[in-house]
């Protein structure tokens, strides 16, 4: 039983926050060559925290020891989202999970699809005339996106459709960022106490955000009779419309907008050009082999760069011991590069998924995996699907040059410029502007 590499330092001076919260690729990347080991430990958020960046430790964590831990985001989130499952015990988990999954697995709710095919025609069947600068006919793919997908989160979460509510509509957008900010200044405010004024000011907006967004959610739970999907939502089990408020708030995030976004968006780039249009092709022509893409694209850049757990007794994870008490934090990026597991492991290769060398698809963990797996799961890979596959039958497309594609991965993975994509409808020449 080995103890992992790397100290958890004093307490304040040792800790190690802001160089992570800057660059967490390069902190993790940095250490595990240091240490020869991809399980090791420091100070962050001024606790001794063990990073792991194994397939085996990952699984050792969320699945087949994850009684051992608790969920690590209460203390930086309670204050802004209140009682949800993410903050429940095992046992109320596990309920909420099969009310949620109801929802959400396979055909749970009625006329997803055709929302979401509508949102497509909406938001992507003009990608090609969508000049965003008028002297390229190129367009700022993450934006575009998001809207399409913080349209869906509040038609299915709230039952507002942008074209009938658009007051409404642009109203919860603010409000669902405003509150989302409290969440993001949360570790600065642990590290960098100077900031602290204009820290407390964002927060408190952020409190008063998430009072406005119940007020709209309730009065949206009232109407919900009107709404075939709000309806479905509201009648699938929670306890009360208290609890089934406190969901909603949670759903509503304008993380979940910007996680879909992220994986969309890295598709389109990874699938992007000439040198790609076999796959593209191949993709369009088989959904089982768009399947393997999307996997490839989840593995590679996984929206969320990790997760959080706190250790209730001593543990062992991947043959290292973890004492009780102690912080963990998984990392998604680098579990997904695991040379133990992955050949190649930097390489955009669908192949892997398809030739048996990679059996199963519990390898990844970009939505989590075991017990406490994201519940979204089904939703977000279904609209995926549909999202692409019309891309894939509807569009060629290529980067323009010059772009800086560099990634950055906090709060959710995607390039720190956005970045330019030339869509070309199918069969149609290309017209360059510029
Ligand atoms: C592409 C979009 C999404 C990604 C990449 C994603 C990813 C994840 C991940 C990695 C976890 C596990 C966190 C952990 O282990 O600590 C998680 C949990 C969770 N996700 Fe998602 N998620 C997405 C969309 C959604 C959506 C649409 C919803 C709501 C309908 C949702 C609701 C949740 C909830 C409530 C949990 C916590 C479950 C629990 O505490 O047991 N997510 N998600």
């Amino acid at each position: 039983m080995a103890t992992p590499k790397g100290n958890s330092g004093y307490a304040v001076f040792g800790d190690k926050s802001a160089e992570f919260y800057k660059d967490p690729i390069a902190f993790v990347t940095k250490r595990i060559d240091e240490h020869g080991a991809r399980i090791f430990q420091s100070r962050i958020l001024n606790k001794p925290t063990v990073f792991v960046c194994t397939v085996k430790g990952v699984r050792d964590l969320l699945v087949e020891q994850h009684h051992h831990f608790e969920m690590g985001y209460k203390a930086f989130m309670y204050q802004l989202y209140g009682d949800n499952i993410m903050f429940s015990d095992a046992v109320d988990a596990a309920r909420l999970h099969g009310v949620i999954h109801s929802l959400f697995g396979n055909g749970g709710l009625p006329d997803v699809n055709q929302l979401i095919d509508r949102l497509i025609e909406r938001h992507l069947s003009h990608l090609d005339s969508d000049a965003t600068d008028q002297s390229c006919p190129s367009t700022s793919i993450y934006n575009v996106f998001k809207r399409f997908a913080t349209e869906l989160s509040l038609a299915i979460f709230l039952g507002l459709d942008a074209e009938k509510y658009p007051e409404l509509v642009e109203e919860c957008i603010e409000l669902t960022t405003t509150h989302w900010h409290g969440i993001i200044s949360v570790p600065l405010s642990v590290k960098l106490p100077s900031w602290s004024s204009s820290w407390s000011s964002g927060y408190s907006k952020a409190i008063e955000a998430k009072d406005q967004l119940l007020k709209i959610i309730n009065s949206r739970i009232s109407n919900a009779d009107n709404d075939n999907i709000l309806r479905h939502i509201k009648e699938a089990g929670f306890d009360d419309t208290k609890e089934l408020a406190q969901h909603l708030l949670c759903f509503v995030s304008a993380l979940v907008p910007k996680a879909l976004s992220s994986l969309l968006t890295s598709f389109t780039l990874m699938t992007a050009g000439p040198e790609k249009e076999a796959m593209r092709i191949r993709a369009s022509d088989n959904s089982q082999y768009l399947h393997k893409v999307l996997l490839e694209v989840q593995r590679l850049v996984p929206p969320f760069i990790g997760g959080r757990r706190l250790t209730r007794k001593d543990s062992l994870i991947d043959g290292y011991k973890v004492p009780e008490g102690t912080a963990v934090i998984y990392i998604t990026y680098a579990a997904h590069r695991d040379p133990s597991v992955f050949k190649k492991p930097d390489k955009f290769r669908p192949e892997r998924w398809i030739d048996g060398e990679q059996k199963s698809e519990d390898v990844l963990s970009c939505f989590g995996g075991g017990p406490r797996s994201c519940v979204g799961v089904g939703l977000m890979k279904n609209s995926m699907m549909r999202v692409c596959s019309y891309l894939l039958d509807h569009y060629e497309w290529r980067l323009p040059g010059g772009q800086d594609l560099t990634y950055k991965w906090l709060p959710v993975s995607r390039p720190k410029d956005p970045p330019y994509v030339v869509f070309c409808s199918k069969g149609e020449e290309e017209t360059e502007i510029d």
